[in-house]
């Protein structure tokens, strides 16, 4: 649980980064229609979230800062509707929001037009986001077009844009106590989920069941929704790297991959396991599962302050190049296939991605043009695979083999600590639980 403190602080340490005389404007996500009259799940912005924790649709956070830098929060959302909360829902209302979500001022959003022109008309500085909601985009240049065409008016609109993102985004690059805390708890309920999916397992389960058992238990461990698509890929459609067709029934011999997390809090976690249809892997199975096996374990090793992500890729390179050279897949000297990059023919995804309140989680990846180190408070995902289709140039006992492997880690003082370490993971353990 975050304390609204929390949100509070955040705007401060935004509005502090900001420059003098400066206004930011960030746009809650809108519904969007699924068909007819009926809409997709609501899912807040995560930015919007990130900085209010208000869930409510289409309200808008505005940030101002005046030339003595003297900061504002100002917070436009819906207003109380008896009717349409009899229909819809209950909405906060923004007089509960000034002080619940303690804002210096909140507005109806049927002002928004007027109240907006107001605290943006003087500003040097505008920092918005453009380019995620383009009915906002257009309000904010109609905005910008009636200042600067009414000078004698008093009208002045900022001379400089600003994408506000970067800032938002590094701040939560780095994760609080709270929100740590938060993605244990979804990396342990995503665990046992995994371990659920495990157990009910069997041929002629299908993928969808698979699915279900999982999204009934994140569900009962008060996780409403998966953070993304759930993936459950059985035998060839385990090569499909993002696969969510989940139609399929589980066969006899075959393996099925199952990549799925839930959303606790708005924050995502990021489980792949691979396991057998039947409890047991076949020796073709076995040989690429411990490769993989090997290439996450020792990318884990390159999960501390000052290693990158691109070295532990490097090393997870290495592992897969020399074992698919070791097992007759790969042909040649290991360094030049290295040079050559060959294991990207069975290993077409980067090693893994910044994780949060997004699964492909915000932050940059490089400062200026270095690789950016890791350091205390980042969650990352180390997930390597390998993938052999039917067109793969394989020898025929590894065709329609499709394996992934992936946890979520927190970078520590020392290394890491594993947030979805309790999922089995070891060939033993994986059978041991499955033949239980
Ligand atoms: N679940 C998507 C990914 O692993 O990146
Ligand atoms: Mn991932
Ligand atoms: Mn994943």
């Amino acid at each position: 649980m975050i304390k609204n403190s929390e949100f509070v602080a955040r705007r401060a340490r935004l509005i502090a980064a900001l420059d003098n005389n400066a206004v930011a404007i960030i746009p809650a996500a809108v519904e969007l229609t699924r068909s007819r009259d009926t809409e997709f799940p609501f899912r807040q912005d995560s930015d919007f979230f990130y900085l209010t924790g208000f869930k409510e649709p289409g309200a808008v956070l505005v940030l101002t800062k005046d030339r003595d830098g003297n900061a504002q929060s100002t917070l436009f959302c819906r207003n109380k509707d008896k009717v349409a909360e009899i229909w819809h829902g209950r909405r906060m209302g923004y007089e509960q929001a000034k002080s619940q979500l303690e804002l210096d001022q909140t507005f109806a959003l049927s002002d928004l037009d007027d109240e907006l022109l107001n605290l943006v008309n003087g500003r040097k500085i505008l920092f918005y986001g453009q380019g995620t909601y383009n009915a906002f985009d257009d309000k904010v240049w109609q905005l910008l077009s009636t200042l600067r065409g009414a000078p004698k008016k008093g009208y002045r609109a900022p001379e400089i844009i600003k994408d506000i993102r970067p800032l938002v985004h590094e701040m939560r690059l780095f994760k609080s106590d709270a929100e740590i805390a938060i993605m244990r708890e979804a990396g342990r309920i995503s665990a046992e989920a995994h371990k659920r999916a495990m157990q009910f397992a069997k041929p002629g389960a299908t993928e969808y069941q698979l699915e279900a058992e999982i999204h009934h238990h994140y569900a009962m461990n008060g996780a409403r929704h998966p953070a993304y698509g759930t993936i459950v890929g059985s035998g060839i459609n385990a090569t499909i790297l993002h696969y969510t067709d989940n139609c399929d029934a589980l066969q006899d011999g075959d393996l099925v991959l199952i990549d799925s997390g839930c959303e606790l809090e708005g924050y995502a976690a990021d489980i792949t396991r691979t396991f057998p249809v039947n409890g047991q892997f076949t020796d073709a199975q076995r040989k690429i599962y411990e490769l993989v096996l090997a290439a996450q374990n020792a990318a884990f090793g390159e999960v501390k302050p000052g290693g990158t992500l691109v070295k532990a890729n490097q090393v997870a390179m290495t592992v897969l190049t020399q074992g698919l050279v070791d097992l007759g897949i790969l042909a040649g000297d290991v360094n030049e296939l290295l040079e050559a990059q060959a294991c990207k023919a069975f290993y077409m995804h980067g090693l893994g991605h910044w994780l949060g309140l997004d699964v492909h989680d915000v932050g940059e990846y490089k400062l200026d043009e270095a690789d950016r180190p890791f350091e205390p408070g980042m969650v990352l995902t180390i997930e390597p695979g390998l993938y052999f289709d039917e067109d793969a140039q394989v020898p025929d006992e590894y065709k329609g083999i499709g394996i992934r492997i992936e946890d979520d880690l927190l970078v520590t003082e020392s290394g890491y600590e594993n947030l979805t370490a309790l999922v089995p993971k070891t060939i033993a353990e994986i059978e041991a639980l499955m033949n239980n």
